[in-house]
């Protein structure tokens, strides 16, 4: 049975994407493998986002080019395929193939292309579904032109997968054991498949027989609607969690960022998930020392996030990428002075994160298993109805099971919990 290795970088989407193409090539008879050394294919989901996810990929390719057995096949997938092409073949001779992020979609004829007919033929099909929590991509590409960003670029038009098939995709995870699903796209929020909206979709995927737990993820501000938090208030499947990307407090940088609203539309809608949710999670993703950002306008990012209070956020520093529209701006932020932002920005979110979990000690929560902890086997690790990270110690539990808990610790970060009898 041909062995694959899969290395994925970048976000939630390119998990997704590499568990679509695992699950293909596993009922083409492939089984995976944790290591290279023994692996028929390689495969190197890569992410364009920032010039560093780029490099680690490169890195990391280059070192399989070098140590791979001579007949084993090298893919690379994902953005940075989409953006470089063929170029990477040349730059790295031992890559069999580039799969660009906009041809997930073919994947199917990609395989049987690439595949050697006969050797890795008519294997039983295996379904390696062991993890409790899946994602299901709901719409692909992005229409949003973020001054700053490259997705638009690699991954095309929006587009939404038909609800139907959305549906018979949750049911077969369910079938091999999945009890939390996670919808995904950059904007879930435009959602349209034949007049079902986003939140349409919500409601038929909540009545899906034995899902526990059901997720979505990225709103984009500017149309994160109030239909769709009293959605998601009315539907216990629901899990109280809007990631709800802000990017900066300045009216001006947002404005220049292409972004669409202002900081007082921004807090609209935090106001109005905190009416429906007062107990919601919400984080988001902050970028600092965009071009000609200012001091002062770094400063309204800070308190913006004091006054959002987020539960955690993703916070980066402006990494410009060739061809977008912010690769026209001069990047006259220099790199000392982007750091110096993100560490002061970084140490904020670290303490509010910090009053926030350690709010919680005392308070009663509801936790799903999602496995055991590595390093210490007695302990289980969870997550609560929002998106905070749960210990527990315990024997006799299961992944999947969900248990009312008692927050007993906290670690700034990870809550620990008490099963309550
Ligand atoms: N530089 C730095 N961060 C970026 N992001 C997107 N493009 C860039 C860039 N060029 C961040 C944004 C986005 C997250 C996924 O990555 O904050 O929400
Ligand atoms: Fe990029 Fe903006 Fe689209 Fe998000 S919404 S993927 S930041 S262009």
């Amino acid at each position: 049975m041909p062995l694959v290795y899969f290395q994925t970088f970048g976000c939630q989407m390119n998990v997704a994407d590499s568990d679509e193409l695992r699950r293909k090539l596993i009922s083409h008879g492939f089984s995976e493998t944790d290591s290279t050394t023994n692996a028929d294919l390689i495969v190197v989901n890569t992410c364009s986002v920032r010039q560093n996810a780029e490099n680690k990929a490169l890195a990391r390719i280059t070192e399989f080019a070098r140590i791979k057995k001579t007949q084993c096949q090298l893919w690379v997938t994902g953005c940075m395929a989409q953006r470089l092409g063929d170029t990477l073949k040349k730059t790295i001779p031992g890559i069999s193939l580039v799969i660009g992020a906009k041809e997930i979609d073919n994947l199917d004829t990609i395989i049987n292309d690439h595949l050697i007919a006969g050797t890795f033929f008519n294997s039983e099909s295996h379904s390696n579904a062991s993890s409790i929590s899946d994602f299901v991509t709901v719409m692909r590409g992005c229409n949003n032109y973020c001054a700053y960003c490259i997705v638009p670029y690699v991954r095309g038009d929006e587009r939404s997968i038909p609800s139907k098939d959305i549906e018979d995709s949750i049911k077969s995870r369910i079938s091999d054991g999945v009890k939390e699903i996670t919808l995904l796209g950059q904007n879930v929020n435009s959602y349209n498949d034949n007049g079902t909206d986003f939140s349409d979709l919500l409601v038929r995927v909540a009545s899906i027989d034995g899902l526990k737990r059901l997720r979505f993820t990225t709103s984009h501000p500017k149309d994160c609607s109030e239909k769709l938090i009293r959605t998601v208030a009315e539907i216990p499947l629901c899990c109280h969690h809007f990631h709800l990307p802000v990017q900066a407090g300045s009216d001006r940088v947002l404005s220049l960022m292409n972004r669409k609203y202002t900081p007082s539309d921004y807090m609209n809608r935090i106001d109005m998930i905190r009416k429906y949710l007062p107990d919601a999670d919400i984080t988001t993703d902050i970028l600092v020392g965009f071009p000609t950002e200012t001091d002062k306008e770094f400063e309204q990012t800070l308190s913006l996030v004091k006054n959002v209070r987020y539960t955690t956020a993703f916070m980066f520093a402006y990494s410009m990428r060739e061809g977008t529209v912010a690769s026209r701006m001069t990047d006259d932020i220099p790199k000392t002075e982007k750091l110096h932002r993100l560490n002061r920005l970084i140490e904020t979110q670290t303490s509010i994160t910090k009053e926030i979990y350690d709010s919680m000690i005392g308070k009663t929560i509801e936790v799903m298993i999602n496995g055991r902890q590595e390093k210490r086997e007695q302990f289980w690790m969870g997550q609560d109805n929002g998106c905070k990270r749960v210990l527990i110690p315990c024997e006799n539990v299961q992944s999947g099971m969900i248990f009312k808990c008692t927050v007993i610790r906290s670690s700034g970060m990870t809550l620990i919990g008490e099963i309550q009898e």
